[in-house]
C-alpha cells in the first residue's frame, strides 16, 4: 500500500475501531557451493560465523551423529583454528528422532551456552533431519536466532538444505509442525559425498530428477547419459558433470522457491512426487527413505499422466526405466487405493480444499489438475506394474549389464 494514503492512526477527529496493519518482511539468504568448507585455511564458514563483536565469539554447532563420527574433529579443529569457542551437539540424523523434543534439546543447548541474539551464530552439520530440526529450533528460540546450514547428504545439499521450511514429524504425520524460517546461508561441500551410502545418494537423486521432471529437460537427459556414474566417490570428486547436476538441481529449486518462499501460491511443480508419498513414507515397512517414497508418488503420477494422454507410453517408459536403473522403486504393496484415497484427503487439506496435483505433460513440463478420481488412481498402479513387466521383459529397454534394483 502507497504510505501516503494511510490514514492517521489516531485521529480525534472521529472514532476508529478498526485498523489494519500492512508489513512485509524481506527475506535475504545466501546458498554458495563450497567445497572443502572444513579445510583449516577456507575462511567462507569461519567468516559467516564472525559476529565482529569485541569478545572471542561462541558458536553452537549440532552435528549429526554419524557425521560427527566422520567428521567431529575436523569440525573441531576448524573452529578451535579460527577462534571460536564452539560447543557441540550431537543429534541423531534419524528420522524417528525427528519429534519436538528434538527441537527443544537443541533450544536447551542454546539456552545453555548463551549465544548472543543477533550476532553468534548455531551451525548445523547433517541431512535433512538435523537441519530441519535445528531450523526450527532456531527459529522458536527467543523468535529468531541466525543460523547457519552445512548439508552433509545429497538431498540436503540440492533440497532440504536451500529452502527455507523447518519442521519435525507429529503423530503419524511427516513434518506436520514446522515454520518457514532462512538460514543466514548454506554451504554446499560436495566432498561430504564421499562418505554418504550409496542408498543415500540415490535418495537424492530422486530429488535431483523430480526437479528434471517438471523443468528442466536437459538435466533429466543428463542423468540419464550419466547414471553409473552418480556414485558418491563421483559427486565427492565434484566433476564438472556433477557439479552441473548440483548446479542445475539448486538452481531449479530455487527458481521455484524464490517467488513463494511462504507457499502461497499452493500449486507448486516442486510437489511432484509428494503429494501420495508423505502417507506412506512413515508407514512403509520395510522402512523407505524420503527419495524412495518420492520416486514410487512420481511414477504413479507418470501413469496417471499416461493414461490422461499427457504424455506417451513411450516416455512413461523412460521415465519408470530410469528410474528403475538408478536403483529406486516405483511401486510398493503398501500403495493400495485405501491408502491412495486417504493420502489425496489429507493432502486437499494440505493444499486448501484441491487437489492442485502436478502432473507432467512432457519430461521437463508440469502443469496440475484438480479431479483426479479413485478409480483413476487405481488403473495408475495397474499401469505402473505393466510398465516394470514391460521393462523386466522387453529386450532392449534395460542395458544388459543393469539389474532391477528394489529398495
Ligand atoms: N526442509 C525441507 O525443505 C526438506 C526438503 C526435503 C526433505 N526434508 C527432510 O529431510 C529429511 C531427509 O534428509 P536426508 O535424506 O538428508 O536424511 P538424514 O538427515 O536422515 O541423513 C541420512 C543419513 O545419512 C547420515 N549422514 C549424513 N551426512 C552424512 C555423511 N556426510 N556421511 C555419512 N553419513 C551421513 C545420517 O546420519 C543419516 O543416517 C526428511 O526428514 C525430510 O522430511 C526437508
Ligand atoms: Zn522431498
Amino acid at each position: 500500500m502507497n504510505p501516503a494514503v494511510i490514514p492517521p492512526r489516531y485521529d480525534p477527529a472521529r472514532d476508529c475501531d478498526s485498523w489494519t496493519v500492512d508489513s512485509s518482511h524481506r527475506i535475504t539468504y545466501q546458498i554458495e557451493i563450497c567445497p572443502n568448507v572444513l579445510d583449516l585455511e577456507n575462511d567462507r564458514l569461519a567468516t559467516w560465523c564472525s559476529s565482529g563483536n569485541n569478545r572471542v565469539d561462541q558458536v553452537l554447532v549440532v552435528v549429526d551423529r554419524e557425521v560427527d563420527r566422520l567428521y567431529g574433529s575436523l569440525i573441531r579443529n576448524y573452529f578451535t583454528r579460527w577462534d571460536f569457542a564452539p560447543t557441540v551437539l550431537v543429534m541423531s540424523g534419524d528420522e524417528a528422532s525427528k519429534g519436538l523434543s528434538a527441537a527443544e534439546e537443541v533450544a536447551e543447548k542454546m539456552g545453555e551456552v548463551g549465544l548472543l541474539r543477533r550476532s553468534e551464530k548455531v551451525v548445523v552439520f547433517g541431512g535433512g533431519v538435523v537441519m530441519d530440526i535445528v531450523g526450527m529450533a532456531a527459529n522458536l528460540f527467543r523468535r529468531g536466532v541466525p543460523y547457519i546450514r552445512v548439508p552433509t547428504t545429497l538431498l540436503g545439499q540440492v533440497d532440504a538444505g536451500v529452502g527455507v521450511k523447518t519442521g519435525v514429524n507429529h503423530g503419524d504425520h511427516k513434518n506436520r509442525l514446522g515454520t518457514y524460517y532462512a538460514p543466514l546461508c548454506a554451504l554446499i561441500d560436495p566432498t561430504f559425498l564421499s562418505t554418504v551410502s550409496e542408498r543415500h545418494i540415490i535418495n537424492g537423486l530422486a530429488e535431483i530428477v523430480k526437479i528434471a521432471l517438471v523443468k528442466d529437460r536437459d538435466l533429466f537427459e543428463l542423468i540419464e547419459a550419466e547414471h553409473k556414474l552418480l556414485s558418491s566417490e563421483g559427486f565427492a570428486s565434484n566433476t564438472p558433470t556433477h557439479a552441473e547436476i548440483i548446479r542445475r538441481a539448486v538452481v531449479g529449486m530455487l527458481e521455484e522457491l524464490e517467488p513463494n518462499l511462504h507457499e502461497a501460491q499452493l500449486e507448486r511443480i516442486v510437489d511432484f512426487g509428494h503429494t501420495f508419498s508423505p502417507s506412506l513414507e512413515l508407514i512403509a515397512d520395510p522402512p523407505l527413505l524420503h527419495g524412495e517414497a518420492v520416486a514410487i508418488d512420481m511414477a504413479l503420477c507418470v501413469a496417471i499422466s499416461t493414461n490422461r494422454d499427457l504424455i506417451d507410453r513411450a516416455t512413461a517408459l523412460r521415465i519408470v526405466r530410469l528410474l528403475l536403473l538408478m536403483g529406486l522403486p516405483v511401486s510398493n504393496s503398501m500403495f493400495t487405493p485405501d491408502l491412495l484415497r486417504n493420502a489425496l484427503v489429507d493432502t486437499i487439506a494440505h493444499r486448501d480444499g484441491q487437489q492442485r496435483l502436478p502432473l507432467i505433460t512432457a519430461i521437463g513440463d508440469a502443469s496440475f489438475v484438480n479431479d483426479v478420481s479413485p478409480t483413476e488412481l487405481h488403473n495408475a498402479v495397474a499401469l505402473v506394474e505393466e510398465l516394470e513387466i514391460e521393462l523386466s521383459t522387453v529386450s532392449g529397454f534395460l542395458l544388459p549389464d543393469a539389474g532391477l534394483v528394489r529398495a
